[in-house]
């Protein structure tokens, strides 16, 4: 493996001050997609998670090869009133056509990529679904050229939008742009769907620096924290942390490092709601229970917990929950897989 330090190494522990006007990974990431869209790159990303599997949809095996994901951004739960999603990075396709399957109209996908090689991939694949699906037309999601930097749609125009294992990949500076304009094209109350590796801890400047290592998912993930401080700073009011497993190792030995370094994928529901006076709502899979002596408890703050049973709620109302000190209360810790189902 490439571990060479480039000549623009940050002192930063994180990297960060490769920032600002540092575009010269850019290169390497349209290289390696160029490499991947040609001959599939197994150790590239996916994780073992297995894939969705649904009633009549066939998913061809040259996508399934050049999955480059590392977790899902498709849920049902996300697309029952949406008309049209924005599908950033497409890759060989197979998100694309998992939300085409829910979506079912023409137009319903827009699909961009920077990288010419993999849209002309995901448009042939495209086609080859359609073969082997009699519900796909084509036409169900366009492929187009557009940079998540500078999206080609215009402001408040999708439901959706989806990005797996892109963000992670930009700087702080581009990160923070293609956050503020996932923004810009969500329709009020609209969803950013992210799967994305985060990092244990800031990844060490001389792989933060390293542009083939960033380019292939494994050097630019940020701290969760930091990732969806990122998300609240680009206007973001309430995140859904829906899922979140091991990725990768950086290993000691073979990364220069003192310790190992976990990267985890996690996959982020990030709502184009206004961010509240006091702060945003980010649920992680915490739930509050009621167990005294009523039938409910009212914290005076809009919730109402029924006894014996869990509520789901944001981590700021749990610390708030927690601040009464009160034994009939018990408030769980995060699980990391919010279902959607609490109240901030
Ligand atoms: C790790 S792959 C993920 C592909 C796909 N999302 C999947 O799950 O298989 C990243 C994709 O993003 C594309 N990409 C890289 N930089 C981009 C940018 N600035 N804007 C849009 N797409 C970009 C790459 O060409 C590649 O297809």
């Amino acid at each position: 493996m490439d571990t060479h330090s480039g000549p623009d190494a940050s002192p930063s522990p994180d990297g960060s001050a490769r920032d600002g006007a540092d575009s010269s990974y850019l290169d390497a990431v349209e290289a390696l997609y160029r490499e991947a869209a040609d001959v599939p790159q197994p150790a590239l990303c996916c994780t073992q998670s297995p894939v969705w599997e649904l009633p009549g949809l066939v998913v061809p095996a040259a996508m399934l090869e050049r999955n480059y994901g590392c977790g899902s951004t498709v849920s049902p739960r996300d697309l029952a009133r949406a008309k049209r999603v924005l599908y950033v990075g497409v890759g060989a396709g197979m998100e694309a056509l998992q939300f085409a399957y829910f979506l079912r109209r023409p137009g319903g996908v827009v699909a961009v990529d920077t990288n010419a090689a993999m849209r002309a991939l995901a448009g042939e694949l495209l086609e080859d679904a359609a073969s082997v699906n009699e519900w796909f037309t084509p036409a169900m999601v366009q492929v187009r050229a557009g940079d998540a930097r500078a999206l080609p749609l215009p402001d408040a125009s999708v439901d959706v939008v989806a990005q797996n294992c892109l963000f992670n990949i930009f700087t702080r500076a581009h990160l923070a742009e293609a956050l503020a304009e996932a923004h810009r094209v969500l329709a009020p109350h609209g969803k950013l769907v992210l799967s994305d590796p985060v990092a244990e801890r800031p990844i060490p400047a001389h792989l933060a620096a390293d542009d083939r290592l960033r380019a292939a998912c494994l050097s630019g993930a940020l701290p969760l924290s930091e990732y969806l401080a990122a998300l609240v700073d680009a206007g973001f009011g309430t995140l859904e942390v829906r899922a979140r497993r091991p990725y990768r190792v950086l290993d000691a030995a073979r990364y220069g490092l003192e310790d190992n370094l976990l990267l985890e994928a996690v996959e982020v529901v990030a709502i184009k709601d206004p961010v509240p006076a006091d702060g945003p709502c980010i649920f992680t899979g915490r739930t509050a229970i009621y167990v005294g002596d009523e039938d409910t408890l009212d914290d005076g703050r809009g919730h109402v917990l029924l006894r014996d049973l869990p509520l789901g709620v944001c981590d700021k109302t749990a610390s708030a929950l927690e601040g009464l000190g009160r034994a009939d209360l018990i408030v769980t810790k995060s699980t990391w897989h919010y279902p959607g189902d609490g109240c901030c």
